[in-house]
Parts: structure tokens; sequence; C-alpha cells
């Protein structure tokens, strides 16, 4: 039997210190870009998350084609980040590059609908199963206008979400559970307008007992969630369990919303689609505009019934529900071209595979090195953890997680001409990976575990 092998945290600070050094080095022109946007930019960067990379600063991207990017040092990239999850139609598809370049020149917005609305509606309902559809710039107002709506239809004062859930900048969904099983904000959570205890309950993924008990009292409104978490790092629904969860919200009259955002790497329809789930809302965004910003919300003929009664005329654009642009041209032209014609049932037959090569070859080295780690997937998206079997639930991939070994990771895959998913270890397939670009970065990733452990 071959011993476990030992992580080395000096060696590893060594290494780290020799990669960032590699980093600098390569990269000139990003560094003098980096110092420049210190003068007009708050930390240097246009969005705040971007100060996560693992280098001593962003790369700066030139171009990118569909799973590749260049940067400006002339540097080419195998991108399994594709924005997280916004570009995993693969960058610049043709038929939506095509289908926004002719809407642009017939008018980006007006206000007024499109017929692109009614077949996105429709072909949504073909994958999802839900009848009525809306539309918004964003995931995170997706899910805001969904439990605005919960709430007003069921008239209840509480939203309910798994432990170590991200659903975008919803506030109420910044809160977790203390080890001793109260709901606290979540570290990191910027300037909470409200204590997050006062409006929302959480349980643990896999946890049908903890969910009864959160939703029997019949204040909930709605549950959010992911039908597998995938922002703490991937976390499979037990069998049973995602059944269980549609019993217990039917059984409590509260409203279901699956956020299919990232989980639709599962199949065309997500995980709702590919197992027949019945959520009394789903939720998603990024990745149906093939990058131009769409969202959309959809939910069942009882739940549209129930909004139509309770909203008026006449409040219909002061309400809590809008965005100048949600539902505007350019962003339907985009969604039709995107999901009839890039991430179609045969993109997905093509990205599946890949995305089990991807766990195979990482699985395959970590047997070989007796890494004590695990791979899980879940559709055209994988991910290994630093634990030798998968995470039940966040709290145990989150105990589990290592900063400093990921940013390792993360840098050694960039030196070597890989993006990987900033936030933990996760890779995802678009129609235009190849297998070449799954069996470099098991290369490479033998070659970080060789240097890491001894
Ligand atoms: C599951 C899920 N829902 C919603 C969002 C929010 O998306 P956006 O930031 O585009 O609003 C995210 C973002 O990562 C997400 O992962």
């Amino acid at each position: 039997m071959i011993a476990v092998p030992i992580l080395d945290r000096s060696r590893l600070a060594a290494l780290m210190a020799r990669e960032q050094a590699d980093f600098v080095a390569r990269h000139p022109r990003a560094q003098a870009l980096h110092e420049r946007a210190q003068r007009s930019l708050l930390a240097g960067v246009p969005m705040n998350w971007m100060v996560k990379w693992a280098g001593a600063f962003p790369l700066y991207v030139e171009d990118a084609s569909g799973a590749h990017f260049r940067d400006v040092d002339g540097h080419d990239y195998i991108d399994f980040c594709l924005g997280d999850t916004g570009a995993m139609a693969g960058h610049g598809a043709g038929p939506t590059i095509a289908a926004v370049e002719r809407q642009l020149r017939r008018g980006i917005t007006t206000m007024l609908p499109t017929e692109d609305a009614i077949w996105a509606g429709e072909e949504l309902t073909r994958r999802f199963g839900l009848p009525y559809w809306q539309f918004t710039i964003t995931a995170t107002d997706a899910n805001r206008f969904s439990l605005r709506l919960a709430r007003m239809i069921t008239d209840r004062p509480f939203i309910a979400v798994h432990d170590h859930n991200y659903h975008g900048t919803v506030d109420e969904t910044f809160a977790w559970l203390t080890p001793d099983g109260r709901v606290e904000s979540r570290r990191g959570n910027l300037g909470p307008q409200v204590d997050p205890a006062t409006t929302t309950r959480v349980v643990p993924f896999n946890d049908l007992g903890a969910l009864d008990r959160a939703l029997a009292d019949q204040k909930v409104a709605a549950l959010l969630i992911e039908p597998a978490l995938t922002n703490v790092g991937i976390v499979l629904p037990d069998p049973g369990y995602l059944e269980g969860v549609r019993e217990i919200t039917r059984r409590y009259g509260t409203v279901l919303i699956h956020d299919e955002t990232h989980t639709i790497c599962a199949g065309p329809g997500g995980v709702t689609g590919a197992g027949g789930y019945a959520p009394d809302m789903l939720v998603i965004g990024k990745t149906i505009g093939g990058g131009i910003p769409a969202a959309t919300y959809g939910m069942s003929a009882e739940v549209a019934e129930r909004i139509t009664a309770g909203t008026s005329l006449e409040d219909a654009d002061v309400n809590g529900i809008g965005g100048t642009l949600a539902g505007y041209a350019l962003s339907l032209a985009a969604i039709r071209a995107t999901l009839g014609e890039v991430l179609t049932a045969e993109a997905f037959a093509r990205m599946i595979p890949l995305a089990e090569r991807w766990e195979a070859g990482v699985n395959d080295v970590l047997v070989r090195h007796a890494v004590p780690w695990h791979v899980t997937r879940l559709g055209a998206r994988a991910e290994y953890h630093f634990m030798p079997t998968r995470p039940r639930n966040g709290a145990e991939q989150w105990a589990n997680g290592d900063f400093e070994l990921e940013r390792f990771l993360h840098l050694w895959a960039m030196n070597r001409g890989i993006l990987m998913t900033p936030f933990h270890n996760m890779a995802l397939m678009s129609p235009a990976t190849t297998d070449a670009d799954v069996d470099r970065h098991t290369e490479v990733f033998e070659a970080a575990v060789q240097a890491v452990f001894r």
C-alpha cells in the first residue's frame, strides 16, 4: 500500500513565492495596466471580487474565443472558468454574435416586447416544465423578485435557504448556521441592512429533518435552493433529497424555488429537467444570454394565478419588481440564439463526456499518487475537494477548504495556461472545449500534485 503523501506547508510557501515571481515576470503589460488602474479604480479592479485572483495582479484579457482567451502579454489560456458560467456557451458563439449584431441594428431597447420573448418563454417551458416566465438582467434580480412574489402570495415573513448557499447579492440569503445551529450573518456580509436572522431560516443541505423543522410553523414564504450546491463547492443531493424537499415544501405551503443558474450544467433543463422535478418557481441567469446580460424566472400556473390576483395595473411600474432593461430586445435576441442554437441537447452531449474525462483524469492522478482528495461531477462541471469523500453539505465542504493550497493550485495552473474558477477547484466545459484541453489540465494538475506533496 502506498503511504498517504504529506503536504509540506513550508515547501508550499516557497513554491508559491516562486510561482508568484514567475507570474510577475511573464506579465509586464498586465502589471503596468494594474499600476495605472490603481489611480482610477478602487483596489485597481472594476469590481471588488477581481482582487481575489491568485496572481499578484489580475490578468488583462486581449481577446477570447471558444474555450480559450489570450492575455495582453500574449499568453494563451484554456478557460475552465468561463466567466463563472457567464460564458458557458463558449466565448463569442457564432449564432449569439450574429443575433446580437442583428438586434443592435434593429433597436437595442424600447421597453416593448419583441417576438423573441415569446420564443424564449416557450423554450424555457419545454426545458423546465413551468408555463409562465419573466425576464431580468441578472440572476440576482430574478431571485429577489421571486422571493418578493412568494412573500406576496403567501403573506408570510420568512424565507429559507441552504447553509453555505450563494444566489447572487440577495440580502436575505447572506445568512449561515453557527456550529450550534443559530442563524447569523455570514462572514464577509458587507453592511447588512437588517440582521438576516430576522428574515431568513437556514438549513443544511441533504437534511430533510432540519427542513421539516424550519418550515413546520408555516411562516416561511419560500425555500430558495440550488438543487445541487455549486458555490461553496459541488455538493450533490443524496438520492431522494430533492423529492423530500418537494414533499415538505408542498405540505407546509412554502413556495419552492430552484435556482438553476449554475446547475444548468447538469443538462439542457438543469437538474430540474434531468430529474423531472416540479418546483413552483425556477430562476436561471448568466449563461442563457451567451454573455449578454440576461436572466429569467418561471412559475407554475397556480403561482401565476395568485400573482395576477394580487397585483394592480396602476402600481405595476413601482411595485419593487422591475429594471429598465429587464426583458429588453438585445437580451431576448441573445437568449433565443443561445438556447436555440448553442446550448442545445447536442452541445450537452459533447460537454458532459468532456467533464467525465476531466473527472477521470483528476481521479487517476489522485489514485496514482495516493492523494486523499475526492472529485465530484455535475454534468458538464467537475471539481476536486481536499477531503477523501464527497461532502454531504456546505459546512463539511467549507471545513475542508484550504485557501493557501487553493491559491497555489490556481496560480500554478494559470502559469501553465489554464484558468480555473477562482473560487474553490471547479472546472466547467463549454461546447468548444476539446479533449486536448482537458488532457492538458490533467497533466498540469499531476505536476502540481507532485510538486506539493512529499
Ligand atoms: C446559483 C446562483 N444564483 C445566482 C447568482 C447571481 O448571478 P448574478 O451575479 O449574475 O446576478 C449566482 C452567481 O454566482 C449563482 O451562482
